[in-house]
């Protein structure tokens, strides 16, 4: 579609609905918000230590939106219908005074849901402070319970029992439901899938399984280190009998399934095997202020331009309504079907998960 038509199609698709749609009809729900692009672990999908060396270049504090400024973004988006706020990273404990910004964005009226996705490594120091800065849950990436395999994978030699310590208090102190995230890769923890869901069908803790994407373009991705979300489902459905349970909103990420005995649920993200981009309302700021309308998108919108050029929050939210509505993404889909060739994809430590 030519510049004009984008442009007329936008208009249409807030006219129509009242709120801002983009090219498919897909709102604008959820924000999630780098707030550094730094982490002590060096997941080898994700910060591979050949690429993420001491010698790599990490934002500098300037470059970084201030609390100040990430506050007045998340208002500006919240008053455009955001309900979901996550923060994320890099690993988003290592920003200093987090919870000084969870409590500025708890005062913002229409944030439903106030989430954290961690690596849990300093959760059992920071829990409680979060909780009482208003944080709502977190969600704790942990690829194994064996402790070699997860010491390889972090490739920081931290141990498992840390960040079960870190999940613990989370609950503890009401960060819940707690959802624990699996990063499933081929020949590396996929056997020990099964023991993972085990040991949390009964603690109340979500776990879900996610299939290793393409994210990035140091991780070195390829088709046959995923192991698909029908997989396993199929490898935990053998040792404990599983059943579907219907979505909980529109856009879920996560198919869930439930113990056909009733000790809990567990979830599948399956964004290779099954894209659900049709779906998708969410819209990524990184560290630097940077809005990204698709974890695999090559443009990053300069919002922290704007935000330090005097632009008005009017102004700002007019440039956000214009670019959501001209949104077409959807990556997932198109590597299923065309294996689409992207010139530089962000890095997931750099955008957030
Ligand atoms: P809840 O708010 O707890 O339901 O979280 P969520 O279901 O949005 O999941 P979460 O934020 O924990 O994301 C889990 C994982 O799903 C991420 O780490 C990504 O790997 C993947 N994921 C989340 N959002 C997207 C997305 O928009 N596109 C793709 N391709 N993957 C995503
Ligand atoms: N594929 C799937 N998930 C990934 N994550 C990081 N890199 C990838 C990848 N290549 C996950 C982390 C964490 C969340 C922020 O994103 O494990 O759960
Ligand atoms: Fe690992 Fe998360 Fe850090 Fe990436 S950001 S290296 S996935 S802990
Ligand atoms: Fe959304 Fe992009 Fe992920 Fe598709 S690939 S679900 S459009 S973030």
């Amino acid at each position: 579609m030519s510049n004009n038509g984008l442009r007329e199609q936008g208009k249409r698709n807030k006219e129509q609905s009242g709120r801002v749609v983009d090219t498919l009809g897909r709102p604008l729900h959820d924000l999630r918000i780098s707030v550094t692009d730094r982490c002590n672990f060096r997941c080898t999908y994700c910060m591979p230590k050949e690429v993420f060396g001491r010698e790599y270049q990490f934002l500098d504090r300037r470059e970084i939106l201030s609390f100040e400024e990430i506050t007045r973004l998340t208002r500006i988006f919240v008053a455009r219908d955001v309900e979901k706020v996550r923060l994320t990273g890099g690993e988003p404990t290592l920003r200093r005074g987090l919870p000084k910004l969870v409590s500025m964005l708890r005062e913002i009226e229409g944030v439903k849901d106030l989430t954290l996705t961690t690596n849990g490594s300093r959760l059992a120091e920071m829990a409680r402070e979060l909780r009482d800065a208003g944080l709502d849950r977190v969600t704790v990436s942990l690829d194994s319970l064996d402790d070699a395999v997860f010491r390889a994978m972090n490739d920081v030699d931290f141990p498992v029992s840390r960040v079960l310590e870190g999940i613990d208090e989370a609950a503890r102190v009401g960060l819940t439901p707690v959802k624990v995230n699996m990063v499933v890769k081929r020949g590396v923890n996929e056997h020990t899938v099964v023991d993972f869901a085990r040991h949390f069908r009964d603690t109340g803790h979500i776990v879900r399984f996610i299939e290793y994407m393409d994210v990035g373009n140091s991780n070195g991705w390829r088709l046959d280190d995923v192991v698909s979300a029908a997989e396993i489902v199929a490898m935990i459905d053998r040792e404990m009998a599983l059943e579907p349970l219907e979505p909980q909103y529109r856009g879920e990420v996560a198919e869930r399934y439930r113990y056909r005995d009733g000790s809990g649920e567990i979830g599948v993200i399956a964004s290779v095997s099954q894209p659900f981009c049709g779906d998708c309302t969410r819209a990524r700021i990184s560290a630097d202020g940077r809005l990204y309308t698709c974890l695999f998108g090559v443009i990053g919108h300069d919002l922290r331009k704007l935000l330090r050029s005097g632009k008005t929050d009017e102004e700002i939210a007019a440039f956000v309504e214009r670019v959501w509505s001209r949104r077409s993404d959807r990556y997932s889909e198109l590597r299923a079907s065309e294996t689409p060739e992207l010139a530089r994809k962000p890095e997931m430590s750099y955008i957030g998960g």
